[in-house]
């Protein structure tokens, strides 16, 4: 594993129970310490899976990955420790408060008494979520849950962050102010590994990109090189729509 590296994955695939195929296929990626890494692909290319596999969640079929040097098979418990997740859908028991679940994660992380309080209270205040925190979850906007989501994951100050389409259904507001917050986390050195079809956010947000379609990575570098890589294109959603248009008539 190179230096500046803190994931290397080699070979990942992915093969469902009871799938005619893999949902990933053989995926091999380098993301690099404190990198802002998006893993971009229409619905179904096997983001949710590949990031799934990456934070613990379930087992790869076949493949190496390594994290901040530790390999998945044999450190998984330590991996887990250093890692925080987002899933796309929402985690948060709806019939409790923001406070009460962030209280409830806090716990499953080993953190308790004044220390958590504290840091409750510090991102609650950061998210503008203060007033909100007294009221049940089920009472609120989509935005607001997510932020609480967010929360939830940062609570033990994690090196890695994964968020799988943490923007999707999320009103502006909610949405600049995750983005913001990811940049803060990100200058304060936690490396982010986001999934998105938005690319227009992700180009103004990653430092790095890897398209995937269809279980495959299908290009990789920097928002600008790809950009650049490709004849007439001025942003990442057409050098987006040029490659999966493309795969769609091959
Ligand atoms: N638990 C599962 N069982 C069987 N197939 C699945 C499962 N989860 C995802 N898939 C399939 O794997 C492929 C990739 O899905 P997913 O990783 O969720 O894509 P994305 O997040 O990019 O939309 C899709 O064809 C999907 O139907
Ligand atoms: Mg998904």
């Amino acid at each position: 594993m190179e230096q500046g590296t803190i994931i290397e994955i080699q070979g990942l695939t992915k093969t469902f129970r009871g799938a005619l195929e893999p949902a990933v296929k053989g995926i091999s990626l380098s993301i690099g310490r404190n990198e802002i890494f998006g893993l971009l692909g229409p619905n179904g290319a096997g983001k949710t899976t590949t990031i799934s596999i990456l934070c613990g969640l379930f087992p790869a079929t076949s493949g190496k990955i390594n994290i901040d040097g530790m390999d998945m098979k044999g450190d998984l418990s330590n991996i887990k420790q250093i890692v925080g997740v987002v899933p796309q859908d929402i985690a948060l028991y709806p019939t409790l408060t923001a406070r009460e679940n962030l209280d409830f994660y806090g716990h499953m992380y080993g953190l308790s008494g004044k220390l958590l309080k504290d840091k409750i209270d510090m991102w609650l205040e950061n998210f503008g979520l203060t007033e909100a925190a007294k009221r049940k979850v089920n009472t609120y906007s989509g935005g607001m849950k997510r932020r609480v989501n967010l929360i939830a994951a940062i609570l033990h100050d994690p090196k890695i962050l994964f968020l799988d389409e943490p923007t999707v259904g999320v009103d502006v507001q909610s949405r600049n102010v995750i983005i913001d917050y990811l940049k803060k986390l990100n200058d304060n050195g936690t490396t982010i590994i986001y999934t998105s079809h938005h690319m227009d956010e992700a180009e103004h947000f990653c430092t790095k990109v890897a398209i995937i379609d269809n279980g495959t990575i299908i290009e990789q570098g920097t928002p600008a090189e790809l950009i650049s890589r490709y004849d007439g294109c001025h942003n990442l959603e057409s050098v987006f729509l040029q490659l999966t248009k493309r795969r769609l008539r091959d």
